[in-house]
């Protein structure tokens, strides 16, 4: 290769990469998930990102009202950039693989655009129909030198609260080469929450608290319970545990601005807060704890937990005792939530649950099931159970009738992946198991579950 093909080559190769690329790929916007990526990878000979103070990055959003329009102002200024860019995508912390709403810009004549992920590098054009979205600058458009750039777009936020929403946005302030060298980048991560969620106006009163699959009295240490009340949310906004409120493989203590707090049955002092699964207006579902004694346990609800506006609730005394076994039931039915062994195929009644079937005679179902006390291993509680962990009490099962022997009760314990008060049975339905709604119950410690609870059988 001549020396002067080199050095052409060497010139022509920036402008290569330029008529390549005319706008930064998506996933540049630094959200950890999507790889972390910024605009860095390309634009950093002048230092990692903010780390120029003269320059700046300023994102204005308010909280959120579900449903409602906003608008977001990105803006990006520093003394010697005379050109701008910039990419935002909005993710909700349950689970930032998803898009929280959607973006638009403002103005058709605004240089601002949407691209969804489709999986290329730069995207397809919006609407996205769910598609992870980014918002990014369109020409890079400039100002003079020390003006800065104010983008906006218009965001639309979910329509149901999603709890707290990160808004993630990466930005260059060029200086106008038209090359991603001489670039200074910032990065800005806000985090939002739904208005309402936490300004809760009123003190969240208590009604009952129940064994959370029976709906009965009977409560026992790490069971599933359901508080009823009112003035746990917003009326109209449900919470439910997402994956992205669950760390260390824990469920989470503060769920949409509303903890619960447990103190007594020898719980040391302050008491501890009661993992929580579900949110909503008049009920919360929560996992009671393993405190070291059994007794009275003491439940205050707090929303705006942890705020300078916190409210809490009377007090709320319960008897916890050491098993308290409950089926979890379909809605309005007795029939016991259970599927196919092995498979997500549900045994119930079409009428029941559409997608549903009976069981067959011989047939190995899983029946889930809610305080049927301790296990080996012991999980803690909230902690997901990372795989088998069997009871270390003996019950007794009976179907139809039928008391099953040992070997046609495959395992009795926790549900490996899931909240460790959700237990698991895994049965053979006898031979003998007549058709039609066939009793099913078990017995723990001298205490049965609920009374009256079935599971379909067909031949
Ligand atoms: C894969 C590498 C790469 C990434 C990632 C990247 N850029 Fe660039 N960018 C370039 C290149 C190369 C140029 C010069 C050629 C051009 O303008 O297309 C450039 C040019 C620009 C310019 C014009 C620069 C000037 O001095 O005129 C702006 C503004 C810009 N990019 C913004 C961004 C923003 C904002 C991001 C992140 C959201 C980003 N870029 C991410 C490679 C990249």
């Amino acid at each position: 290769m001549s020396r002067l093909t080199l050095v052409l080559l060497l010139v022509m190769f920036p402008f290569s990469l330029a008529a390549e690329r005319a706008m930064p790929g998506l996933h540049s916007a630094g959200v950890p998930v999507d790889g972390g990526q910024s605009c860095s990878l390309c634009h950093n000979n002048l230092g990692p990102a903010n780390s120029d103070l003269t320059g700046s990055l300023t994102v204005t959003v308010g909280d959120y009202t579900p449903g409602l329009q906003q608008l977001i102002h990105v803006r990006v200024q520093h003394p010697r950039a005379s050109r701008f860019g910039f990419q935002m995508t909005i993710r909700a912390i349950t689970d930032e693989t998803l898009e929280a709403g959607t973006m638009s810009p403002v103005l058709t004549s605004d240089p601002v655009q949407v691209r969804c992920d489709d999986g290329s590098r730069f995207g397809s054009a919006a609407p996205c129909n769910g598609a992870r979205e980014f918002a990014e600058h369109m020409n890079a458009p400039g100002s003079d030198a020390g003006g800065g750039f104010d983008f906006a777009v218009a965001w639309t936020p979910p329509a149901n609260e999603l709890g707290d929403i990160r808004v993630y946005v990466a930005a260059v302030a060029a200086d106008g080469d038209g090359t991603a060298a001489g670039d200074r980048v910032y990065i800005v991560v806000k985090s939002i929450s739904a208005v309402g969620g936490c300004t809760l106006p009123k003190r969240p009163t208590l009604q009952t608290v129940t064994n959370g699959a029976s709906f009965q009295q009977q409560l026992s240490s790490n069971a599933m319970i359901t508080i009823f009340g009112l003035g746990f949310q917003v009326p109209g906004r449900t919470r439910g545990v997402g994956l992205g409120d669950i760390s260390n493989n824990a469920f989470p203590t503060t769920l949409a601005c509303l903890s619960v707090l447990a103190t007594g049955a020898g719980i040391p002092s302050p008491g501890i807060l009661l993992p929580l699964a579900y949110v909503q207006m008049d009920q919360i579902n929560a996992q009671a704890p393993i405190p070291p004694g059994t007794g009275p346990l003491n439940l205050t609800v707090l929303v705006n937990a942890g705020k300078p506006n916190e409210l809490r609730s009377d007090v709320a005394t319960v008897n916890l005792q050491t098993f308290a076994p409950a089926f979890f039931v379909f809605p309005n039915s007795k029939s016991i939530a259970a599927q196919v062994g092995g498979s997500s195929q549900i045994v119930a009644n079409p009428a029941v649950v559409s997608s549903g079937r009976p069981a067959q005679p011989g047939e190995v179902i899983t029946l889930y099931g809610t305080g049927f006390g301790d296990t080996n291993p012991a999980v803690a509680t909230g902690q997901l159970a990372a795989g088998a962990a069997a009871l270390t009490n003996p019950i007794t099962v009976t179907i139809g009738g039928t008391t099953l022997p040992s070997q046609d009760v495959l395992y009795a314990g926790l549900s490996p992946g899931s909240i460790n008060g959700l237990y698991q049975f895994n049965v053979r339905v006898p031979v003998s198991a007549p058709d039609g709604d066939v009793p099913v119950g078990i017995a723990i410690g001298g205490f049965q579950t609920q009374s009256g609870t079935t599971i379909p059988v067909k031949r």
